[in-house]
């Protein structure tokens, strides 16, 4: 019997989530490309980097003592001079500037604008408009969000949260800032996180205001739900609203069994990812869902406005915390390390595979994606090469798999202050030297600014263009004879990407052999059929069976394609370059319009 209930469920378990681990070994990072379109960004919160917030609710916190007398911030740190943003954001942009990166995420500081209830602070709110004035000139384009994690004191005092009827001074404080930068700051995040502020502030009690009641903690999270709802619909509504893009920020931690064969720790893993992810994604599906922790608390949550209340969805994705359920009553689960993770300073490992789940299961929102958040804490500087090469390869996976995922905001620009854990945990491409507040380019940071500089490839799946001299390689003619690209200079040159498999290929190849091969090949044009990745034999057959009669070279690993294309996009293309080694011409499938034009083209060129 009890084997029944334990293995049947498990068995189960196991079946429908299975874990998702990558043999790295097999798999090359570098062989990514992302959209030209891409934004690349860097995101940072008020608290954490501009220094002198002395009117919040983390103030108060950092500033407090815990219920033994002692400092509640790691080694008794507060935000104080933080990384002293607010004075130095010029330099930062410079340093924004250096990464390469053309967005910027950063938080409005509410207690600044809104000192007092109903006080808006004029010079508050003009320094964030020449913040984002200076960004802008520097090409970066600003992204604002509202809250993140900090709050007015006069809001706390307010019961914050905790109280519905608060929601409207949020949306006050929301509206002003709106109509104050809206024609500077197209993409908006309402709220940074909520059920990171609700298990940290209501249920661990490790944020402010330190509470540890989970049916509380149920009721901020809605109330934060309809705040944004609120907020986003409110926004809409306001000039510039209809253009602006506006979201929410939704941190996905997973939860997973530490023994997959422990049918406790499945149970647990499994109402964990319900409350901290499952129920918010519901709720904006639906606008319904159920936040339930059995024994603590079942809470129904509704607001039909909910429904597409986003024009995005942005992710935060760190890592996830393994499971260990117990049979005890006052600590029913523990989070375990798992043995032979990498582990990060914080207390997660990397565990790119997550992040590429989280952005499929982000992507059942249906919106575009912003990755807003995504970083490492790596003091010694030991693991971020490695962080950043496996978590842009998984979002890169992710993209080619067909997510809409519109950009990615490294976490974070500089060292800052890692709320609980004071100035110990460093997630700065830049390091931080607090003493004279210098700032320097970690190491390994360069693999970061390598990937936003890397080219980009075009919605062809193209990475060079039209005006650009073509690469040079060498290749092998099925005859034997080998060529480099730059001997035929003189020449022009057409490069046709094919594959025996492919099937618009089979098709355009005659024509080639017609309007090209045979019509000027004594007017100074070679054309070269370069094969995808096939053995000889099976390129000399392919040739037999199009019967055409222009050469055919070999790309063994696709090494000359990925040259001119993405290695993960299709062949039928056409490459043209001219006399002097200049591409002229690109084409993709057999398209009629196109084709005629290359001929054109050619044509030109004699
Ligand atoms: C996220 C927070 C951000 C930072 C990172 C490390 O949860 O949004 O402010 O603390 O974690």
């Amino acid at each position: 019997m009890l084997i029944t209930i334990w293995a049947v469920p498990v068995l189960y378990f196991n079946f429908s989530y299975p874990e998702t681990e990558w043999n790295w070994d097999n798999i090359d990072t570098q062989d990514i490309h992302f959209p030209e379109s891409f934004a690349w960004g860097t995101a940072t919160a008020a608290h954490q980097v501009e220094g002198n917030n002395t009117n919040n609710n983390w103030y108060q916190w950092e500033n407090g003592v815990n219920e033994n007398n002692q400092p509640r911030i790691h080694n008794g740190e507060t935000s104080s001079l933080a990384s002293d943003h607010w004075n130095r954001y010029p330099d930062d942009i410079r340093l924004m500037n250096d990464l390469g990166v053309n967005h910027y995420r950063f938080s409005i500081e509410w207690s600044k604008i809104e000192p007092e209830r109903g006080n808006f602070n004029i010079a508050a709110i003009k320094h964030y408009r020449d913040l984002c004035d200076s960004l802008l000139k520097s090409n970066i384009i600003p992204v604002v969000t509202l809250h993140h994690f900090t709050h007015p004191i006069w809001f706390e005092n307010f019961g914050a949260f905790e109280n519905k009827e608060n929601i409207e001074y949020f949306i006050k404080y929301s509206e002003y800032v709106f109509n104050n930068l809206q024609d500077l700051v197209p993409i908006w995040c309402t709220i940074n996180e909520p059920t990171v502020f609700v298990s940290q502030g209501y249920f661990n009690g490790i944020f402010p205001p330190g509470k540890k009641d989970p049916v509380l903690a149920a009721t901020v999270l809605e109330n934060l739900l309809n705040a944004h709802t609120k907020v986003y619909r409110h926004l809409k509504g306001l000039p510039g609203g209809s253009e602006a893009q506006i979201g929410l920020v939704k941190n996905i931690f997973q939860f997973d069994p530490l023994r997959r064969w422990h049918i406790l720790d499945w149970v647990f893993s499994n109402v964990l990812n319900d409350v901290f992810t499952n129920s918010s994604l519901d709720f904006l599906k639906k606008g319904s869902s159920t936040f339930s922790m059995p024994g603590m608390v079942k809470k129904e949550m509704n607001n039909p406005d909910a429904v597409g209340a986003l024009d995005f969805i942005g992710l935060n994705y760190y890592s996830r915390m393994h499971v260990k359920g117990r049979p005890s009553l006052s600590e029913p689960f523990l989070f375990e390390k798992r043995e032979g993770d990498i582990q990060t300073d914080m207390d997660y490992a990397l565990y790119p595979e997550g992040f590429y789940k989280a952005l499929h299961t982000i992507s059942t929102l249906g919106k575009p994606i912003y990755v807003t958040e995504n970083g490492v804490a790596d003091q010694g500087d030991s693991i971020r090469a490695l962080f950043i090469k496996r978590y842009l390869y998984s979002l890169n996976r992710a993209l080619k798999e067909g997510l809409d995922i519109r950009g990615y905001f490294y976490w974070t620009l500089m060292d800052n202050f890692e709320w609980a854990e004071g100035y110990k945990m460093k997630f700065g491409l830049y390091k931080v030297d607090f003493n004279t507040q210098e700032r320097t380019l970690r190491k390994s940071s360069k693999l970061f600014i390598d990937m936003v500089k890397k080219r980009g490839a075009d919605e062809r799946g193209y990475l060079v263009s039209i005006g650009e001299n073509a690469p040079d390689f060498t290749m092998d003619y099925t005859s034997g004879e080998r060529v480099t690209l730059s001997q035929l200079k003189g020449q022009v040159v057409v490069l046709q990407f094919t594959a025996s498999w492919c099937s618009v290929c089979r098709k355009e190849m005659p024509h080639l052999e017609k309007d090209v091969w045979k019509a000027f090949k004594d007017k100074g044009v070679v054309l070269i059929g370069v094969d995808r990745d096939e053995p000889l034999e099976t390129v000399l057959q392919f040739q037999k069976e199009i019967g055409t009669t222009y050469p055919l070279a070999l790309d063994p690993g696709a090494e000359i394609f990925g040259l001119f294309a993405d290695k993960n996009s299709g062949v039928t293309r056409n490459v043209v370059i001219d006399q002097q080694g200049k591409i002229v011409f690109l084409t993709r499938l057999f398209e009629e319009k196109e084709y005629n034009q290359m001929i054109e083209v050619i044509k030109s060129l004699l």
